[in-house]
Formats: structure tokens, C-alpha cells, sequence
């Protein structure tokens, strides 16, 4: 099939790729000329395992291809997907100027009877504003041509995006047009072996599931962040209480770890978002709005131990930091709660040492070059002269440290683990001071 992708970020970049793989012709379509020229010579602008080499082989058998130029890029596409950002403007809400300027362009290039799926995460009634953008240009050139806007949200994962899409829990396809269903059905055919996993409804209902799962996941995180800071004050330990609920099926095992709450480019957003759609329709979202608070606060956590510990006086004290990224296997550093943390402590007059596999780069962008701020490029490196090692992102080179070495190199050996992927007893015995969260003792 001929497909068309608007938008060449995480979402339209790998469901192009994905599709090419399955033997699409695909052309990509963005308005950044210097991505779509990197893109063409083979550099991938995101740090996405599994990607860079589906972007070149399929690249190079011709089934996957980048433009600028909209008009040949619409002309191509059966099915056309608009999978462009939706940034938060002022208020929270969802900002859907380029959905619409997009739509606006398909409307002014439109040749023939056309598929416009919505891959973008956006608030309920999109689809139809998108239609009406549609139609409006197609009117003011005075012609008619036949087209369906379907809202087919997608679920991935940064980090597991390729596995996502080309595994997908389920595909969501929100339209009432036979025609719509019966293309995306042989598109999403590959992807949809074994069992059914298409789940067909009416195009608002698409628009909020996507809102749904991202709002549900958030809420499991603030509830076990509020948990932890529970089992911090009664002497629990989160983490065995983790195992205790998470054997009922009914809970799960699943998204379920307390941390120094949730960042990246979606929770924080869609949450906002999904809270405003509903003030927009007269209704006060408590809990989504607990949700938010929940893991506001849980941003600072770290902050206000580190702080405690050091009895209130981080002027001149220099803290080391484990991870940068949102979370592992990404370097994305969006709303990453390491950038709370790093201000806080700057704020407070400490300096940082700070290493993340990935996102190095990606900090020196946001940070730019400061006194108070060096990146190391080896994991031990930010051990000298530190007074402490705050971890806050869970890579796995983290995980089996060497802490003898660890202890040998800080002045004052404490480990503040913001993820808990340490046993407090081994850091102990190591003869380091650990604090975990909502692991029954706090500073
Ligand atoms: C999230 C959803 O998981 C995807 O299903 C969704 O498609 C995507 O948003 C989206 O809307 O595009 P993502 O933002 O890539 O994906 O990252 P997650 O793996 O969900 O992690 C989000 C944050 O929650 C991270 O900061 C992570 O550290 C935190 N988290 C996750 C926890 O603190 N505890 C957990 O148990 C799980």
C-alpha cells in the first residue's frame, strides 16, 4: 500500500518504518528541512534502539522516503497519517496547530478519494476539526473529493517503540466508515496475527482511550509514589509491598514502581491535557488533578533528602548523578525528573557531577556550559570530589555497582537511590549510607 506520514518525530518516524519493513512504499513528510536532510543521509535524530538500521535498510530498498515537499507526498498516499506534536501551550491543553496546519495542507492537495488518520494524541472532537479544516480548503478550490478522518492512537513506548508497533497490544481505529476500516484493516494486517488485537469504535471514543491508558498509568505511579511516602513514615518497606499487591492479578505487577515520579513527553501532558479537556466540558477531574500533584511533589523528593541529610546547607557540596533520561534506554530528557533535581540543587549552591549513558549531549543542549555542572563520560568519574550519588535513572549499567569503589571515592558514602534498584542491607554492608523511597526510614 502507498503510505503517507506527516510528521517525522518518535511516532510518525517509527510507524513509518514500521510499515515500510512490512513492505510499504512510505514516504515521510516533514516542514524541518535539516531533519529530512539527516534523515535522508541515514542519521537518525532520536536515540531509539532498533531504529537507525530499519531507517537505512529500508531507506536504501527504496520503500521508505523523506521530504519536504507535501504536495508528491499527498498525491502518493491510500492512507495518509498525520502523526505531528501536540505540544502543551499556556494553560495545559493540548496545542493543535500543527495537526490543523497539516490538515489544512492535505486539503490543499488532495487529488483523490483519501484515508486521514489521526496518529497524534489529541483532545476529544480533533477529528472533526480536522475534517472541517479538510473540507474547507477543498471547497475553497471548488471541488469535492470523498475522504474519511479516522483516529487510530498509537501506544508506544520510547525506548521499546520498534517492538511496540511492530507488536502492538492492540490497534485502536476509531471511524465509522466502512471504507476506512476495511484499508487499515489490510495495512494493519501484518501486525495483527496470531489473535485479534484490532479493537474497532467511533472516533471520540478513540480519541479518549488514548487519554485513558496514559491517565490510567500515571495514576498507578502517583498511587504507589503516595504509597511509599506512606511506608516511608509508618517503617514499611514499598518494596515489599510492591510484591504483596502486585501477586493480585487484579493490580498486577505491572507500572508499579515508586520513583522520583513520572516525566517524559507524554504522562505529564496527557494528564494536563485530559484535565483541561474535562474543565473544558464542565467537569472538575480531582483525581487527574491528585495525580498531578502527587508527582510534583515526587519530583523533589530526591532534593529534599539530599537536603536533610546535609542538614540544610548544600552550599559548596558537589553531588554526583546517575542518569539523566527520563528513563532508561531513551535520551530524552522532557519533564525528566533529574532536571528538578539538578536545578534544586543548584538553587541551593551544590555542584553537580553528573554521567547518563545516552542523554549527555541532550544535557548539554538544555544546560549549556556552567561552573556548577560537569558531564562525565564514565559512570565512576562522577565520584570525585562528591559528597554524595543520587541515582535517578534505572540503566542497568547501574544496577550491580562496584560499591566498594563507590565508597572509596565519596567523602561522605550515602547513596540516595531514586528508583530503589539497590537492597538497602548490600549498600549497608558496604559501608554506605542508603536511602531508597518508601523504604522505611527517611533522613
Ligand atoms: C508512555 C506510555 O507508557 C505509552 O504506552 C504511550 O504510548 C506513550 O506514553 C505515549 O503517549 O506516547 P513513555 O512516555 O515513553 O510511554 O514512557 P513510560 O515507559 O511509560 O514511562 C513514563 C514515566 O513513568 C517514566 O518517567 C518512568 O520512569 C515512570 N514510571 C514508569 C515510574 O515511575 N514507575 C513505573 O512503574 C513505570
Amino acid at each position: 500500500m502507498n503510505v503517507t506520514v506527516f510528521g517525522t518525530g518518535y511516532v510518525g518516524l517509527v510507524t513509518g518504518t514500521c510499515l515500510a519493513e512490512m513492505g510499504n512504499a512510505v514516504v515521510c513528510v516533514d516542514v524541518d528541512a535539516n531533519k529530512i536532510a539527516r534523515l535522508n543521509g541515514g542519521d537518525i535524530p532520536i536515540y531509539e534502539p532498533g531504529l537507525e538500521e530499519l531507517v537505512r535498510s529500508n531507506h536504501a530498498a527504496g520503500r521508505l522516503a523523506f521530504t519536504i515537499d507535501p504536495a508528491p507526498a499527498i498525491a502518493h498516499g491510500d492512507v495518509i497519517f498525520i502523526a505531528v506534536g501536540t505540544p502543551p501551550d499556556e494553560d495545559g491543553s493540548a496545542d493543535l496547530t500543527h495537526v490543523l496546519a497539516v490538515a489544512r495542507t492535505i486539503g490543499r492537495n488532495l487529488g483523490a478519494a483519501s484515508v486521514i488518520v489521526n496518529k497524534s494524541t489529541v483532545p476529544v472532537g480533533t477529528a472533526d476539526r480536522v475534517r472541517e479544516a479538510i473540507s474547507a480548503e477543498l471547497a475553497e478550490r471548488g471541488v469535492t473529493i470523498e475522504f474519511d478522518v479516522v483516529s487510530n492512537p498509537e501506544f508506544l513506548k520510547e525506548g521499546d517503540a520498534v517492538n511496540d508497533c511492530m507488536r502492538p497490544d492492540r490497534i485502536v481505529i476509531g471511524t465509522d466508515s466502512a471504507r476506512a476500516i476495511g484499508l487499515l484493516k489490510d495495512l494493519y494486517a501484518p501486525f495483527n496475527r496470531n489473535h485479534e488485537r484490532i479493537v474497532l469504535m467511533d472516533v471520540r471514543s478513540a480519541e479518549l482511550t488514548k487519554y485513558a491508558a496514559n491517565a490510567m498509568l500515571a495514576t498507578k505511579i502517583s498511587f504507589m509514589n503516595e504509597m511509599a511516602n506512606i511506608a516511608e513514615r509508618v517503617g514499611a518497606d514499598i518494596e515489599l509491598v510492591r510484591h504483596g499487591i502486585g501477586s493480585d492479578p487484579r493490580i498486577g505487577y505491572h507500572f508499579i514502581y515508586p520513583g522520583v515520579g513520572y516525566g517524559g513527553s507524554c504522562f505529564p501532558k496527557d494528564v494536563q491535557a485530559l484535565d483541561r479537556i474535562a474543565t473544558s466540558h464542565g467537569y472538575t477531574a480531582r483525581l487527574l488533578r491528585s495525580v498531578e500533584e502527587v508527582n510534583n511533589a515526587q519530583k523533589s523528593k530526591l532534593f529534599v533528602q539530599i537536603e536533610r541529610y546535609f542538614d540544610g546547607d548544600l552550599r559548596g557540596r558537589t553531588i554526583a548523578v546517575w542518569g539523566l533520561a527520563f528513563k532508561p534506554n531513551t535520551d530524552d530528557m522532557r519533564e525528566a525528573p533529574s532536571r528538578r533535581l539538578l536545578e534544586q540543587l543548584w538553587e541551593a549552591g551544590a555542584s553537580v557531577r553528573a554521567y547518563d549513558p545516552e542523554a549527555r549531549q541532550e544535557a548539554q543542549h538544555i544546560f549549556g556550559n556552567r561552573d556548577d555542572l560537569t558531564l562525565c563520560e564514565q559512570p565512576y568519574d562522577v565520584l570525585d570530589g562528591a559528597d554524595a550519588l543520587a541515582v535517578v535513572t534505572e540503566w542497568k549499567a547501574f544496577r550491580s555497582p562496584d560499591f566498594k569503589r563507590i565508597r572509596a571515592r565519596l567523602a561522605r558514602p550515602v547513596i540516595f537511590d531514586g528508583r530503589n534498584i539497590y537492597e538497602p542491607r548490600v549498600v549497608e554492608a558496604a559501608g554506605i549510607a542508603y536511602y531508597g523511597i518508601g523504604r522505611g526510614r527517611s533522613v
